[in-house]
């Protein structure tokens, strides 16, 4: 078995794990709230008392009727809002990162065919390590989560992960109630080979450096492993997880403007070169990332207490300073 094999399969075992294997989530959130639906509208096609039962081998089945289990302390202790995150979000919409992104997009966008040419393929290099790169940043923000074990409450960990783990499952082509399709990295190939007519392997292999998405990659799993360097486990559980929503919410502006410009770079010469751009990597994440934002700021309101707010909001401003770092050296290297 080689290696993207075994990637494969943990992560299927970690989907398992979760209650996704073919069936689909009994509630796992889909629904895209009103506020992003219209903000990405043209891409979204939008897709008291209990019984119990006591079992015993030296007496019969008793049913007995009990009242409401009272709440645990760490379940009372007050969770983050839906609102308070969302005007955490609004800091993103105007932060440093869209900025970074529209004046990327713009350059390439209107990019000229000798420059498309000449220095695309740096970018090209960058995108290939820098799009792979966010599964590790996956891994650590569940690992952080994971390991509140004993700590953090029982059932609001559990239905954090389930929410964390379907973005990092989908990069392996898993999705709940679908097929096996194709890995992220595959789709990723097939799009850069259709616009360039070359391999991605024969750009990998030249090994010419990425140091921007290296260096953006450092600053991610610095931040994300150490917890924002909070003391307390469930403050970097916290950090982790607002540092993965504003990965997915930052990510949804990314992809919905890619596919923008390369539909301009196709219009005004790749058609005219005999390219058949295949779509499909763009097009499933403009639509998927709004989805994922969606997805991960249920984990934050299922997990993050109400106290750790400043904590959030410090990791958001983070990704958001070191991402919008990465694309306007991508654009430098396009002027
Ligand atoms: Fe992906
Ligand atoms: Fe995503």
């Amino acid at each position: 078995m080689n290696s993207f094999t075994l990637s494969q399969s943990a992560s299927l075992c970690a989907k398992n794990e979760y209650g996704m294997s073919k069936k689909a989530l009994s509630a796992a959130p889909r629904v895209i709230p009103q506020q992003r639906t219209e903000r990405f509208a043209p891409l979204i096609t939008t897709r008291k008392a209990s019984t119990v039962c006591v079992l015993s081998p030296d007496r019969p089945v008793q049913t007995t009727t009990q009242p409401a289990v009272p709440l645990t302390p760490k379940q009372r202790e007050p969770l983050i809002s839906r609102e308070a995150v969302q005007s955490l979000e609004a800091e993103l919409d105007n932060g440093e990162s869209v900025k970074a992104l529209r004046r990327f997009n713009d350059i390439l966008a209107n990019l000229s065919e000798e420059k498309w040419n000449d220095r695309m393929w740096m970018v090209w290099n960058e995108l290939a390590h820098n799009l792979e790169s966010f599964n590790p940043i996956f891994t650590a923000v569940m690992l952080k989560v994971q390991c509140t074990i004993g700590h953090s409450d029982y059932v609001r960990r559990d239905e954090c992960l389930r929410n964390l783990i379907q973005p990092l499952a989908g990069e392996y082509g898993m999705h709940n109630d679908e097929a096996m399709g194709k890995t992220h990295r595959k789709l990723f190939s097939e799009f850069y080979t259709s616009c360039t007519g070359a391999s991605l392997e024969e750009l990998l292999e030249a090994e010419v450096p990425t140091p921007n998405s290296q260096q953006l990659f450092a600053c991610m799993m610095r931040d994300v492993s150490s917890g924002g360097q909070c003391i307390d486990g469930i403050e970097q559980a916290s950090y982790a997880l607002g540092y993965n929503l504003a990965v997915e919410y930052l990510a949804a502006y990314e992809k919905t403007w890619l596919l923008d410009s390369f539909r301009s770079l196709d219009q005004r010469f790749l058609q005219q070169q005999k390219r058949d751009v295949e779509w499909m990597f763009l097009e499933i994440h403009a639509i998927g990332e709004p989805e994922h934002a969606e997805i991960g700021h249920q984990g934050v309101v299922n997990f993050v207490p109400k106290a750790h707010e400043e904590v959030l909001r410090r990791a958001m401003l983070d990704h958001d300073r070191d991402f919008a770092q990465f694309y306007n050296r991508l654009a430098d290297l396009l002027c």
